[in-house]
């Protein structure tokens, strides 16, 4: 619950700064250009140079939505990119815990409090995952 509501208010301030949706998007493209492209590909089609090498390659992420019935898996592709995704009987596989990652960036590069760099990670978080929604294929 606690979670639904620091993300509800996080969705919020990143919506205030920007003030539409599509911007949004806009908002988590370089970052996913800079860390996620290399494996993912450019256009999330999980052609990236790093990710066909792997014996299971990263998931074409245009077909989230349709993979779920039309609806984009918000929170699910939030918690993939915050804590990598486990998979039973095989443990971790080759996606990076972004979470771990940004928050010790957000600490050490913006001197911030623990807790703001949370909300700064969380902020980032959202829109990576954002920005995947607009990649979305019927
Ligand atoms: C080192 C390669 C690598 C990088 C870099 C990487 N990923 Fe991944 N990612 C993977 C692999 C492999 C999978 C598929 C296996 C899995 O689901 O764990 C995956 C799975 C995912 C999924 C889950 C898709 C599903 O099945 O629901 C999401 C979402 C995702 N990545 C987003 C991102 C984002 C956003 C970034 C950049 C911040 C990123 N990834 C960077 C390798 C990578």
């Amino acid at each position: 619950m606690r979670t639904a509501l620091k993300l509800g208010a996080a969705v919020a301030v990143v919506s205030m700064a920007t003030g539409a949706m599509a911007q949004d998007a806009f908002l988590g493209k370089p970052e996913y250009d800079q860390r996620c492209a290399v494996c993912h590909g450019a256009e999330g089609a999980g052609d990236g140079a790093v990710g066909v090498l792997f014996a299971q390659s990263p998931k074409d992420l245009r077909t989230l939505a349709s993979d779920n019935g039309g609806v984009f898996p918000f929170a699910d592709v939030y918690q993939a990119i915050e804590g990598g995704r486990e998979i039973a009987a095989h443990g971790r596989t080759e996606m990076p815990i972004w979470g771990d990652y940004l928050l010790a960036e957000a600490l050490e590069r913006r001197n911030v409090s623990p807790y703001d760099a949370q909300l700064v990670v969380e902020a980032r978080i959202i829109a990576l995952t954002q920005y995947i929604s607009s990649l979305q294929t019927p």
